[in-house]
């Protein structure tokens, strides 16, 4: 994530297109410095992208004036402690989610971050692609009427390792280092849920491990100690109930590798990364259950695309350039630390309520 989506991207494309115009006169060049614990790979880095700065000490770089913002897309276990430093030394703080591995850890860096009045930003990137674009846009046309339910598939077969090398991270499949699809993924259905159709309220879920072996990036086998599926239903503020499926252990058979159903009294709509359909009630066919005929309809062929109506950037380099701008300009952002907290509440209480099998209150956080 750190190199393809927030370096190259986001960073680089910026600088390629000549810097982030804010529209006072002023052009912003990010200047990025690498930090990395291993100096041949950061080096290699560095050179690959004919970037300047590069360095192995985090401590030396946070001290140094001319930087202004720390971004972390280290492995999950291994950023409170090196955002907590950033912001002592008052820097900005943009970061990977999820920006901690329990809520108590999460909201103490929310409350670092405020008392320091420093500016703070989390990815939340899915709301930024292509087809959660246009499924925002239906919301505010006000096209679904009520919102009824929302149904998410998310996954793909991550491969063990042993014939096929793993297309993930092994630490992903390791509790102990941070890793679990609940971890990963519901911080991300946090914040999608609850920017269009409201706060999640409760959250009851299964998550479990369907694969218990794995095989590292050295091809040693290894115990996968974390959930690696997991089943979730979620009731929202305003009573839309959601159940989104995440799994790397599930092989593809939709159009994208994340898909969101959504039934409203009006009409109904599937977005995934880049595409979104829709059927009106107008449009909706009056199917007649009776297994003994096959069924005469296409369904999938009945349901309109929306078209794109505008260019669409690469989510993490729109982000970057709001927080640029929230930074630089004091554009109003509200995906920051107390948001990413949520997210990591709600991946805290998934796995509550998957070790005690019962469905659990999501209250709300505040500093
Ligand atoms: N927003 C998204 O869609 C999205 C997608 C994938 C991952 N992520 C997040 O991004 C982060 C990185 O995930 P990734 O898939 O890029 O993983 P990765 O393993 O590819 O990258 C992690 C980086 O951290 C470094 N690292 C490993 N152990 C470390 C340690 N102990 N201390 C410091 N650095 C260490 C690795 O060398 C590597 O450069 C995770 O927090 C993950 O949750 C976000």
């Amino acid at each position: 994530m750190g190199h393809r989506q927030h370096l190259v991207r986001s960073i680089l494309a910026l600088r390629e297109q000549g810097g982030l115009d804010l529209g006072d006169g002023t052009v912003l060049w990010p200047e990025p410095v690498l930090v990395g614990r291993r100096e041949h790979a950061v080096r290699a880095l560095a050179e690959q992208h004919r970037l300047e700065h590069w360095s192995t000490d985090l401590d030396a770089v946070l001290a140094d004036p001319s930087v202004a913002i720390y971004f972390d897309a280290q492995v999950t276990s291994a950023r409170e402690e090196s955002i907590k430093k950033a912001i002592a030394a008052g820097k900005h703080v943009y970061t990977e989610k999820p920006t901690a591995t329990g809520l108590a850890g999460a909201l103490e860096l929310a409350r670092l971050a405020q008392e320091k009045g420093i500016k703070h930003g989390v990815v939340q990137d899915k709301i930024f692609l292509p087809g959660l674009l246009k499924l925002k846009r239906l919301v505010d046309g006000g096209f679904f009427g009520r919102v009824l339910s929302v149904r998410g598939e998310f996954g793909y077969w991550v491969f063990e390792g042993d014939w096929q090398p793993a297309q993930r991270p092994s630490w992903n499949y390791r509790a102990e280092d941070g890793g679990g699809i609940v971890v990963d993924m519901f911080p991300h259905w946090e914040y999608v849920l609850h920017e269009l159709f409201g706060r999640v309220t409760s959250v009851q879920a299964l998550a479990t491990t369907h694969v218990p072996q794995r095989w590292d990036e050295q091809g040693k086998p290894y115990d996968a100690t974390a959930d690696d599926a997991a089943y979730g239903i979620f009731e929202l503020e305003g009573g839309v109930v959601a159940q989104i499926n995440s799994s790397w252990a599930v092989r593809v058979n939709r159009d994208e590798l994340v898909e969101f159903q959504v039934d409203g009294t009006e009409g109904s709509a599937v977005a995934g990364l880049r595409k979104c359909r829709v059927q009106h009630r107008s449009t909706t066919p009056k199917p007649v259950w009776n297994p003994d005929l096959p069924t005469p309809e296409a369904f999938r062929a009945q349901w309109q695309e929306i078209p794109d109506n505008q260019d669409f950037a690469n989510g993490f380099k729109a982000q970057w350039e709001l927080f640029l701008r929230h930074v630089y300009a004091d554009a109003p952002y509200h995906w920051d630390l107390l948001a990413g907290a949520r997210g990591v509440q709600l991946a805290e209480l998934g796995l509550k309520s998957s070790a005690e099998g019962r469905r659990i209150e999501v209250p709300e956080v505040t500093l």
